[in-house]
């Protein structure tokens, strides 16, 4: 089985967790998502697979679903388990990315980003870029959902999207918010 703590140890700052997220938070990443309309979601960071299990559950068959994991081990394992789908992308590379990798697949768009990534450990133009990338791909209508431990990065989303929702998970280990966010019409700031 894939040792989370043993890719902590090896990239603390990407990985940025010691273990993967609890099922209560994986089922309220999901709240926000209309999944009945959905015609594409991108998942960013799935790591073991917590979150996707929970998209899976719930997405119609005909819903494409791009997996964006930068972790070799995490990658490996994603592809083994979902590369041979047909509703499924499994992409390695970085979410800064993200607007180009899907669009090599023809899609320009996605109805929500799902995000995983530890935005309080990764580098501030890393983030930057991440939600460069992602305010193109959910263009005016799309969500960009993430968690996260502490409001530390609040204010650097508040720059790029607004705020639809935010709920609290007490648990997990640590606890968590989910952010559901949209684009912001003429962000000051932001390209
Ligand atoms: C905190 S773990 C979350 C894993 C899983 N979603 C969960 O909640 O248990 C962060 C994940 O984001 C991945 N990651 C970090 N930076 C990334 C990037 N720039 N692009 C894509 N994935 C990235 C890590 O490899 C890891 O799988």
């Amino acid at each position: 089985m894939l040792d989370f703590l043993k890719e902590y140890a090896k990239h603390p700052r990407t990985v940025g967790a010691v273990k993967a997220s609890g099922k209560r938070l994986a089922k309220k990443m999901m709240k926000a998502v209309d999944f009945g309309t959905a015609k594409c979601i991108v998942e960013y960071g799935p790591g073991t697979g917590v979150f996707t299990r929970e998209i899976l559950s719930r997405k119609k068959e005909e819903t494409m679903l791009f997996l964006i994991e930068k972790n070799d081990a995490f990658y490996y394992k994603m592809r083994t388990l979902y590369g041979a789908r047909q509703d499924i992308v499994v992409i390695q590379g970085s979410a800064e990315e993200a607007d180009r990798l899907i669009r090599a697949h023809g899609v320009k768009h996605a109805d929500a980003v799902i995000s995983g990534l530890p935005f309080a450990s990764l580098p501030q133009d890393v983030a930057y870029r991440i939600c460069k990338a992602t305010r193109h791909i959910i263009g005016r209508d799309g969500k960009f959902i993430t968690f996260q431990y502490t409001n530390l990065r609040k204010e650097f989303f508040e720059k790029y999207f607004t705020f639809e929702n935010i709920f609290f998970e007490a648990v997990n280990v640590p606890p968590a918010k989910v952010f559901v966010m949209k684009n912001r019409e003429k962000a000051e700031g932001a390209q």
